[in-house]
């Protein structure tokens, strides 16, 4: 496949390709233009003929023919170079893949397709999606589509032999015996690609009515939330360009950076940022961006998704948005200008906690946070110099700063001491969302769980097993309480002992511990209303 790729670069002329896109202008032996991957006033983009590259001294976008195509159209190379030679009428020869994970993701290429072609029939979602400021082109660009009642999908999948197939990916489930509903049914719909471009799923979201706001396809052979970033694919060239990434919260956030020409903009698919996400950023980026909400929860994400940023490598770039506002609604109502000052603006985690030190601000939380941080750095020695830079800020002797340094779990996820009971799990995630006041000497907690529950009440989330942190509740208040109301109980030697009988003990025992811990009682004991 390679040796057809470099045969077709042989044959294109880079300033015939560029020219088909943009206007250049003669400079020399080579050419100049206004550079489209960034705002430029002068021309700072060259195109070379004898070497048959371009490059852009403002932004550093460079690359051959194909390179430019796929920058530009916001396409693969792959797909560029079918593209190139398609349009030049050279043969290419590219190998598709036709093993059975292959057949999926055509499947899904199709469906989603499909779905791309019914987003034109519905007013009421292009409506939608104009009121939210996304463009034609950036409809095309990420194909996004909506799925008609399920009627018409199944037809479509019987056409093609394919239902059977497809409800193995769990996008469509059999409710009858010839009857089948597709999940995304009536949503608007963002099809997800894999790093490579293959189709792997779909998010839904609601334009109207009642249900969650968004539906994902279920995990499967082709659909890992855990690996899989919306954008990446989209904006690879561009992370590769940059070096860096910028990460936000929401389908879209990323939709609408892209369109803004925030192309290097990705997200997880609503789970929390991970290992593996960290490790496939490293891969093509130095440094993160993190544009999080300017609220506890943004904050919260933050402390999650630093330290598997760190661990990889990555220098990480804290961008404070204001108290309400998420990247869509900020470029919005500011102008992508504003947001391209905040990004620009923004500093390095450790230099920005040296500052809230040095004004003072919270000056004892951020040293704590600049150790939690640093203990996490892949590179030791530049761990170390920060910490020495730390000792001169505060006075703190080094050692005595680098006792306090965090222990690394080497595997945290390792099942130690067992497995986390359900009651655990739902504690544990209530602890991470509600920073309730309790105190864990009072409830019943194997160790491990004790163990997490102390690191959460730390903020030092990050030995938390994500089985904790991604679990689906539907009234997490409620269900918090009720695991504290279920660890709570314990039987004292004295009841146990006394004459009556020890299930009419056991039994009055909880009646009297459950009265005591009524939700209103809690509330009072944590200090709300
Ligand atoms: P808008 O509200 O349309 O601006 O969407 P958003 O993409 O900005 O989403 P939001 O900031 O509310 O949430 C961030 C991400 O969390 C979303 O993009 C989804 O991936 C995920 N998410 C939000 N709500 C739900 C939900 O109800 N169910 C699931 N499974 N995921 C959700
Ligand atoms: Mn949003």
């Amino acid at each position: 496949m390679s040796s057809d790729i470099d045969e077709l670069r042989r044959e294109l002329d880079i300033v015939d390709v560029v020219s088909d896109y943009i206007h250049l202008e003669r400079a020399g032996t080579n050419f100049k233009a206004n550079c489209p991957f960034h705002p430029d006033r002068t021309p700072s983009f060259y195109v070379s003929p004898s070497r048959q590259i371009f490059k852009c001294f403002g932004c550093g976008v460079g690359g051959d023919a194909i390179k430019f195509v796929s920058l530009y159209e916001n396409i693969s190379y792959v797909e560029a170079a079918k593209q190139l030679a398609k349009r030049y009428g050279i043969r290419l020869r590219i190998k598709e893949d036709t093993g059975e994970k292959g057949k999926t993701h055509q499947l899904l290429e199709k469906v989603a397709e499909f779905y791309h072609s019914k987003l034109k029939e519905n007013r009421e979602a292009l409506n939608y999606l104009k009121g939210r400021g996304i463009e034609g082109s950036t409809v095309r660009k990420f194909m996004l589509g909506f799925a008609p009642p399920s009627g018409e999908l199944v037809e479509l999948l019987k056409k093609e032999n394919a239902l059977e197939a497809y409800e193995r990916t769990g996008n469509i489930t059999r409710v009858d015996e010839d009857k089948f509903r597709d999940l995304f049914r009536n949503r608007l719909v963002i099809p997800i690609r894999d790093q490579r471009g293959r189709f792997v799923g779909f998010g839904g979201r609601l334009l109207k009515g009642e249900g969650p706001k968004y539906i994902n396809s279920p995990e499967s052979e082709v659909f890992k939330k855990r690996e899989l970033l919306f954008g990446l694919y989209e904006g690879l060239n561009y992370l590769r360009d940059l070096k860096s990434a910028i990460l936000v919260e929401g389908y879209f956030d990323v939709i609408s950076l892209h369109q803004e020409g925030f192309r290097n903009t990705v997200a997880t698919l609503g789970t929390s940022f991970g290992k593996e996400h960290a490790q496939e950023l490293s891969r093509f980026v130095e440094r993160v961006y993190l544009l999080f909400d300017g609220d506890e929860a943004g904050r919260k994400a933050m402390r999650l998704s630093v330290p598997h940023l760190l661990k990889e490598g990555v220098e990480v770039f804290p961008v404070y948005l204001p108290e309400g506002f998420d990247p869509h609604d900020f470029v919005l109502r500011n102008g992508k200008q504003a947001l391209r000052g905040l990004i620009e603006n923004a500093k390095n985690i450790f230099e920005l906690l040296k500052m809230r030190i040095k004004e003072g601000k919270d000056s004892e939380k951020a040293v704590k946070d600049f150790i939690y941080y640093v203990s996490f750095m892949k590179d030791k020695i530049k761990a170390y110099t920060l910490i020495s830079e730390l000792s001169k800020l505060t006075k703190i002797p080094v050692d005595v700063l680098s006792a306090r340094m965090y222990k690394v779990p080497e595997s945290p996820q390792v099942e130690e001491g067992g497995k986390l009971s359900f009651t655990e799990k739902v504690f544990l995630k209530g602890l991470l969302e509600l920073k309730p006041q309790i105190d864990l000497d009072e409830l019943n907690l194997s160790i491990r769980a004790r163990e997490y529950a102390r690191s959460i009440l730390n903020e030092e989330y990050y030995p938390v097993p994500e089985e904790v942190i991604n679990l689906k509740t539907r009234d997490i208040e409620s269900e918090f309480w009720a695991s504290v109301d279920k660890l709570k109980i314990d039987i004292p030697e004295e009841e146990l002992s006394s004459s009556v009988g020890v299930r009419e003990s056991v039994r009055e025992f909880i009646r009297k511990h459950r009265g005591g811990i009524k939700p209103s009682a809690l509330r009072r004991w944590r200090g709300g209303a």
